[in-house]
């Protein structure tokens, strides 16, 4: 009888692997419609990553300023530099209003306009009429909206009896041999003790891997769990060169300066005191896109222009905002200023640099949510039962580059069409396929695997892969330096294989986590670092000095890159919406 047998068992209808806001939203839409719905979380639920969202949830409500859905969705075409799927984009910005609406009456505490409607913010690459003036789209809970959202969101799971399992841990997925996912096995973090979830359906909603690199926005819990898990199930992961840097991370920390800092009328000067977004974007300077703002800050700060004893960062300004105006909107960045860089925002300009925040690419899937890939070469087919959203999919709304305010959107949107796809599904599928032993030991394999004692420190080779892809997979990329990258990140790969937990009898859990987590972020690094090196052209977010240009006769597509021998694939680009004309590429400017 193999070990798998013994483990315990519990049965869910769905189960979803994490719970920020795109977990937590589909678990809702799920536990509303009466499903019998599991979410697995690392963490106590209200400690996931959304709860670091400050600036707010994009959405043409056009409170403060006129605005309408096809604007927003324009912006978002253009803000992805052409590679966004338009039916994905369409559905997400039509969604919008009547579901920021809904998470008003879920509970959100918007901050209020005079007339007490929901206050909107200017944010980066908004504008109204196609491209004309700035809009303000981005509806916000002061500088706290991820955490308002976030803990409504679990409030209303807990009124809808969704199933928690706090503090577990998802090893892998389990799938049977024709490719139906039929759960996962899970560690209990504080035991150690094994469980399988057998469900229905499993939707993917672990977030992001920003802690590949070494100053990050992310929390420490961003280390790409269900992107890897997706690489080892022989699934592909879609665009991801793509990584965002925030243009404003508190320098050398990386810590989150909002965007709405800027959209409140903050700017950002150089070393002369010079407003130098003037000359990169005329037009929307400081709130050009992220892509734009974080090349120039790096372009000043490589070319001497940088602030401070060393010349190393640029500096954002608020003072001349007022002190009251601060503590009223930007209450947050107040606190994190005084406390990590000792500087009160009202007097003193704030130090700031780029710094790893959002992974574009992931998991490919349409917009229901389903996790889609190829049959080798073949046409791409729902994969049955698997579903994925939030900053670990890519459906692809965000293209080449987000804009701000658009992923607390796009976890709520297609967090409830995940959850409404599910629940048709489940109407077809009333019972529990069986779950073959072998899927369950190959899973276990991964966990065995750490009981071995030895080798090199886990958290060394954690720090050394987060040297690497900062230094070889950064904001500026050459085709040597990419290389070089992948070549150092095969080779921490090949010592973590190697590696084991020094000294057994004192290994504690969250070592083995550690370890776990460590396995997954290389996993995600190489895709990145490999994906980055085959895209020959600069578009959004991926800013290559050796193909300085967007080439759209040959790079118009997607990149997928699987994990078996390390390839790459392509894919087009989904360039109809489902109503409107088609936003062709043309030159982008701001
Ligand atoms: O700057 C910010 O508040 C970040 C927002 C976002 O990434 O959407």
């Amino acid at each position: 009888m193999g070990v798998s047998t013994r483990l315990p068992r519990r049965q869910f209808d769905c189960l979803v692997l994490g719970a920020g806001g795109a977990g937590l939203r589909a678990a809702l839409q799920l536990a509303d419609g009466d499903a019998h719905v599991a979410v697995v979380s690392k963490v106590f639920p209200t400690r996931s990553h959304t709860v670091a969202a400050q600036g707010g949830v994009n959405a043409a409500l056009g409170n403060v300023l006129p605005d309408s859905w096809h604007w927003h969705m324009y912006d978002t075409v253009k803000g992805g530099d052409y590679l966004g799927d338009q039916d994905a984009i369409e559905y997400l910005c039509r969604a919008a209003s009547r579901l920021v609406i809904e998470l008003e009456h879920y509970g959100v505490p918007f901050s209020r306009i005079d007339d007490g409607r929901i206050y909107q913010r200017k944010f980066g690459g908004q504008s109204q009429n196609f491209g004309g003036e700035q809009a303000a789209r981005t509806c916000a809970a002061a500088d706290r909206t991820g955490h308002a959202i976030l803990h409504a969101l679990y409030q209303q799971n807990i009124r809808a009896k969704t199933h928690f399992f706090d503090e577990f841990f998802a090893i892998d997925l389990l799938r049977d041999a024709a490719g139906n996912t039929l759960g996962a096995l899970v560690l209990e973090i504080e035991t150690g003790e094994l469980l399988v979830i057998e469900s229905k359906t499993t939707l993917i909603a672990t977030g992001g891997a920003g802690r590949m690199y070494r100053t990050s926005t992310n929390a420490l819990i961003n280390t790409g769990d269900g992107l890897a898990i997706a690489l080892r199930a022989g699934l592909p992961l879609q665009d991801m060169e793509f990584i965002q840097f925030h243009p404003t991370g508190l320098a050398g920390l990386g810590v989150l300066i909002t965007e709405g800092a800027r959209g409140e009328g903050g700017y950002l000067v150089n070393g002369r005191g010079e407003r130098f977004m003037e000359h990169y974007a005329p037009h929307a300077r400081d709130l050009a896109s992220r892509d734009v703002v974080s090349r120039a800050i790096h372009m000043e700060v490589s070319e001497g222009r940088g602030c401070g004893p060393r010349g190393d960062y640029v500096e954002l300004k608020l003072d001349h905002l007022g002190d009251d105006m601060i503590r009223k909107r930007l209450p947050g960045i107040r606190d994190t200023v005084l406390r990590f860089a000792h500087v009160d925002p009202a007097r003193s300009p704030i130090p700031v640099y780029p710094t790893a925040h959002y992974i574009m690419g992931g998991i490919p899937t349409n917009r229901f949510g389903q996790v889609v890939a190829p049959e080798r070469h073949g046409p791409e087919e729902p994969q049955p039962g698997l579903y994925a959203v939030g900053e670990c999919a890519c459906v692809s709304v965000h293209g080449a580059n987000r804009l701000g305010g658009n992923s607390l959107l796009d976890i709520i949107v297609f967090g409830r069409a995940a959850g409404n796809h599910i629940l048709a599904a489940l109407k077809e599928q009333r019972y529990h396929r069986p779950l073959p032993g072998e899927a369950v030991e190959r899973a276990l394999e991964r966990v065995w695997r750490w009981e071995r004692p030895g080798g090199e420190s886990v958290e060394a080779l954690g720090a050394e892969l987060r040297q690497v892809m900062e230094r070889y997979c950064g904001v500026f990329r050459t085709q040597d330096v990419l290389d070089e990258g992948v070549r150092r990140v095969r080779e921490i790969r090949e010592r973590l294989a190697h590696a084991g937990l020094r000294d057994q009898s004192r290994v504690f859990n969250t070592a083995r986590i550690e370890a776990l987590e460590l396995e997954n972020l290389v996993e995600v690094a190489l895709a990145t670092v490999v994906s980055a090196a085959a895209r020959h052209e600069s578009r959004g977010a991926h800013s290559r000095v050796d193909y300085p240009e967007r080439d759209d006769r040959h790079w118009l597509k997607h990149t997928l890159y699987l994990r078996a021998g390390e390839v790459i694939d392509y894919k087009p680009v989904r360039m109809k919406p489902l109503t409107v004309d088609s936003f062709p590429p043309v030159a982008r400017v701001y």
